[in-house]
């Protein structure tokens, strides 16, 4: 009895010992907390935004998931590449800061969002500026695509962005960037012709083929690992209406679909103006399995032979019309509002490894339904062509450093998209997506089908998508970084998304 009564209060004086310094370390964090903030104000910025005030959950409620949601001790909104600056030579000096960027906020897992730090939200810097001239468009790098294509739509033009209208034009293009023009033009970022950029020294600089050119290539796929981008230079181009649309079919039609997309895919070199993205859909309305799929021609080209072998399918329902790019990207949403979980892979256009994505998918919803208590779920399982013609465009267009050249055959990437409700549900999901993503990689290795290099922009943050791109461009990232933030301001103040530190 007096062993234990012993042993109690030994225990209780270390519990108060450690709840005394935990309670300390919590007051201390707050503090520098809170002057982080008030360091912003003091230098003059304006909108900073803290819990509870309108702009503050406005501005949180418009991340695309839940699970980026978080709750910074305050969100700060430049309006200037000044203001930028102000913002980083604040924050820096002061080790405690630590800091996120968030553009659009559609990265589905927290790259864009912190606790206990403040978050940079470029969204006020939403201005599209059109030069006719030159034929190049001035991006904020607040905008979303839908008011980017918007602006330039008065002028007969647009640029090759997201193919969902609310993605932001930040993250898009400094990870990549998949679009309707791909075939034809590379990445998003392999259209970027300029970059202005704040590095954390606060210096505001342009990153293009003739200053800073090194960065200008890092820019191209190395995400946030260098600096705060402000402004897209983006070669536009005319852009007559599109065909395009989205067609609906029952999954028996799935054998169908795969032909197709194989052929499709190794003909995009013979046809490189169309787009089309077969997504296995589970909704929750329906309770059941769907094929839906956008199709696109970007020339207006109404059903040219390409899509023969689709056309032929026999389909439920189509909205296959000639309309502008920004509304075909505004019926390409998805549905926000729910956490998410996703991934992508990528393997070589090989039918029977289309054929086990689908099946693992298929099982995944199944065991889903027996695991999700609402049963309020979807999921996608999703294809996108990555033919060996769009890194030959970016190589053309001066290159990236994403490293797809050094795929020398034919590829498809596979993605499934897990929405969800409530965080013991993502923990539990994010294991079975992770065992979903090792099974589909496992068996394209056995089949001699795999492709290392992943999607950043897809990719979960248990993937390694920068270690993908090879190891040359892996050096040459951290060569980028370390001359550009010399301090490391980026890989250590700024702990979301992928990090070249982070790389073996
Ligand atoms: C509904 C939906 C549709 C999508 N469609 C496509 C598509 O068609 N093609 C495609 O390729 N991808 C697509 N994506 C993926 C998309 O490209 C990425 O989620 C991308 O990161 C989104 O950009 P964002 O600006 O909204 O990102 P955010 O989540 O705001 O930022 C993404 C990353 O970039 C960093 N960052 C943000 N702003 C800056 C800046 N100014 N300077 C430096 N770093 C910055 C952030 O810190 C973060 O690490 C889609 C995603 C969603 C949710
Ligand atoms: C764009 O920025 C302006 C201020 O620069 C702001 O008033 C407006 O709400 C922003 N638009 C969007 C869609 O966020
Ligand atoms: C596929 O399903 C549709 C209805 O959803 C049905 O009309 C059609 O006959 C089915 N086709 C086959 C081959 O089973
Ligand atoms: C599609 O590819 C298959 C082989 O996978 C071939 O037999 C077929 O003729 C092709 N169809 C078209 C329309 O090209």
């Amino acid at each position: 009895m007096r062993f234990d009564t012993a042993i109690g209060a030994q225990a209780f004086a270390i519990l108060s010992v450690w709840a005394s310094a935990a309670q300390a370390y919590a007051i201390e964090m707050r503090e520098s907390l809170e002057y982080c903030c008030a360091s912003l104000e003091t230098a003059g910025l304006t909108n900073v935004f803290y819990p509870a005030s309108d702009s503050y959950e406005t501005r949180t409620e418009s991340y695309f998931s839940i699970s980026s949601q978080l709750r910074p001790y305050c969100i700060v909104q430049p309006e200037s590449a000044e203001d930028v600056a102000v913002i980083l030579t604040t924050l820096t000096p002061i080790a405690d800061c630590l800091f996120a960027i968030r553009s659009g906020g559609h990265t589905v897992w927290p790259a864009n969002n912190i606790n206990n730090g403040v978050t940079i939200d470029m969204g006020l810097m939403n201005k599209t500026t059109y030069v006719p001239d030159t034929k190049i468009a001035k991006i904020e790098a607040g905008s979303r695509w839908r008011e980017a294509y918007g602006a330039l739509e008065s002028y007969g033009v647009t640029v090759p962005g997201g193919r969902t209208s609310t993605v932001g034009v930040a993250g898009f293009l400094t990870g990549g960037g998949n679009t309707f023009y791909t075939g034809r033009r590379g990445f998003g970022c392999d259209n970027v012709v300029n970059f202005e950029v704040v590095l954390a020294s606060g210096d505001i600089i342009n990153a293009n083929a003739k200053e800073n050119s090194d960065l200008f290539k890092a820019l191209k796929g190395g995400s946030a690992n260098f600096g705060i981008v402000t402004r897209f230079d983006m070669q536009a181009f005319d852009a007559p209406l599109l065909w395009g649309g989205l067609v609906t079919y029952d999954t028996n039609t799935t054998d169908d679909h795969i032909d197709a997309y194989h052929n499709w895919t190794d003909n995009i070199e013979n046809y490189m103006d169309g787009s089309a993205i077969p997504f296995w859909t589970y909704s929750p309305t329906t309770k059941d399995i769907s094929i839906t799929v956008a199709y696109e021609d970007t020339t207006g080209a109404v059903s040219p032979p390409a899509f023969d072998q689709f056309m032929k399918i026999p389909y439920a329902t189509s909205s296959m019309r000639k309309d502008t790019h920004k509304n075909l990207a505004v019926e390409l949403e998805l549905i926000s509002g729910y956490r998410n979980v996703w991934f992508a892979i990528t393997f070589k256009n090989d039918k029977a490894l289309y054929k086990k994505a689908l099946d693992l998918h298929k099982q995944f919803v199944s065991d889903w339904k027996a695991q999700s208590p609402d049963g309020d779920f979807i999921c996608h399982g999703i294809f996108q062509a990555i033919p060996t013609i769009f890194s030959k465009h970016s190589v053309e267009k001066g290159g990236n450093v994403m490293g797809l050249d050094r795929v020398t055959e034919n590829a498809v990437m596979f993605q499934v998209q897990l929405m969800i409700n409530g965080v013991r549900q993502e923990k539990i999901a994010r294991k079975r997506m992770v065992a979903f993503r090792n099974a589909i990689k496992q068996f394209s290795v056995d089949k001699g089908g795999a492709v290392d290099w992943e999607y950043l922009n897809y990719a979960d943050f248990t993937q390694d998508p920068l270690a993908t791109y090879g190891e040359e461009n892996v050096e040459f990232i951290r060569e980028v970084a370390a001359k550009y933030d010399p301090d490391e301001i980026f890989q250590t103040r700024l702990p979301g998304g992928f990090k070249i530190s982070h790389v073996a």
